[in-house]
């Protein structure tokens, strides 16, 4: 089984998160990518998918995760089988749409089959957590409770 890590980011902070779930996780066979450059079809239900995504707009998904969105949309994998675990980041500013990019994402994945598990991370901006810091936490309990530890 292999971890794989997708991020959807708009000015960078998500690639920087999904670095520092690389690091957390470096015990076990990871790879990372852009979703810009990643095909759903080449999800496989063997891995574990780690999904790390902000919101922009108006609790939309940033430019960099829409692709990946519009080729599930379009190519509705068959996803039984796939495990992962959502990271998200937005601003709690945003109130009603706080967090949503990452849920949208999430939703998705769960209509093509793929089953959901463990907290749902959301980052808050305007907290004074350091995203890097959450998110290293948040997949170290990942880890303990779906990689085996
Ligand atoms: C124009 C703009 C719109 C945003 N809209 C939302 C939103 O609707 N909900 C939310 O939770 N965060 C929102 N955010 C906050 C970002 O998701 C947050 O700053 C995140 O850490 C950015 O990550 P990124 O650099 O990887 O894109 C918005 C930020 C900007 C600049």
């Amino acid at each position: 089984m292999g971890v794989v890590v997708l991020y959807g980011s708009e000015t960078g902070t998500c690639e920087l998160v999904a670095d520092n779930v690389v690091d957390a996780l470096s015990s076990y066979d990871t790879s990372l990518y852009d979703m810009m450059e990643f095909d759903p079809e080449d999800l496989d239900s063997d891995d574990f998918l780690i999904v790390v995504c902000s919101t922009y707009g108006d609790g939309e998904l940033p430019t960099g995760a829409e692709p990946f969105y519009e080729a599930l949309c379009d190519e509705e994998p068959d996803l039984a089988g796939l495990r992962f675990a959502t990271f998200g980041l937005g601003d709690s500013i945003y109130e009603e749409t706080f967090n949503r990019g990452g849920e949208i994402i999430s939703e998705k994945l769960t209509e093509l089959g793929a089953k959901q598990v463990g907290e749902h991370g959301r980052h808050d901006a305007s907290s004074s957590v350091r995203p890097k810091d959450q998110a290293q936490e948040w997949a170290k309990k990942i880890a303990d409770e779906f990689l085996g530890g």
